[in-house]
């Protein structure tokens, strides 16, 4: 049986996390986008923190100028200062996640029941100004009550659970994906999953029926350095030999 068709939103994060090493202007995440939309990408992904240490406010703004063909995603914390950026700049869906100063990435789901106030207003707010609410939850019966009933019109599960397994305990968690994407499209939500998804794991998941998208970042971001160093050694060296005449 022929499966429809699964969109993949790139978060081009770590583009901006290697210009902050020296806080220049190179690479710039917005030529990062350029080319994950020439490369395919159904939509792009920019995660503002409240830190900032990655993706900026420059960024996200002109981020929103150049993502037009595509849906502009972004991810952020459910917390007033964001809430209204969100509002101002208008990406065509916003994925709530918690977010911890000192983590290194987002470490797990909302806890949607613990946070339920706070999290309803975001989604009324969000939604009122014509966005998409998606919610970043662990794939469990649970959060995926919690979430419909906060009135967001998706989710994205975590699949760092999966990724980050043995190869054992892997199949167990795929398979509490495969069972929380059923209970949430049963709550009439649509599902997406994201998070530690690379070039090996990645297969299984996209497998999986009733998925809209999968939204990856770091392994994407990390092989297209590698793919590129063959063609930059190469242009800096015809540079170099150029100079010596
Ligand atoms: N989805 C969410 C909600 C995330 O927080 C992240 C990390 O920023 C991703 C997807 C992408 O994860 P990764 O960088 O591991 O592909």
């Amino acid at each position: 049986m022929e499966k429809p068709g699964i969109i993949l939103g790139v978060n081009v994060d770590h583009v901006a996390t290697l210009r902050q090493a020296r806080g220049g202007a190179e690479p710039d995440p917005l030529m990062g986008a350029t080319l994950a939309i020439l490369g395919g990408a159904d939509g792009i992904t920019v995660h503002l923190r409240e830190d900032r240490r990655h993706i900026n406010d420059r960024d996200l703004r002109l981020m929103r100028e150049l993502v037009t063909g595509v849906e502009l995603n972004l991810e952020m914390a459910p917390v007033g200062e964001m809430v209204e950026i969100a509002i101002s700049t208008k990406p065509e869906m916003s994925t709530l996640v918690p977010e911890k100063r000192r983590e290194l990435t987002t470490e797990g789901g909302l806890d949607v029941k613990g946070e339920f106030k706070r999290l309803s207003e975001a989604v009324k707010k969000l939604k009122g100004a014509g966005i998409d609410v998606s919610l970043f939850i662990a794939p469990d019966e649970r959060s995926v009550e919690w979430a419909a009933k906060a009135g967001a019109q998706m989710v994205e599960l975590h699949t760092g659970y999966y990724a980050n397994a043995d190869r054992k305990g892997m199949q167990k968690e795929l398979e509490r994906v495969r069972s929380a994407i059923d209970m949430a499209r049963g709550a009439g939500l649509l599902v997406n999953a994201g998070h530690g998804l690379n070039y090996s794991n990645v297969h299984q998941v996209a497998a999986l029926p009733g998925l809209r998208g999968l939204y990856i970042g770091h392994s994407i971001v990390a092989r297209a350095v590698l793919s590129g160093m063959k063609e930059a050694v190469s242009a800096m060296k015809s540079l170099i030999t150029e100079a010596r005449g």
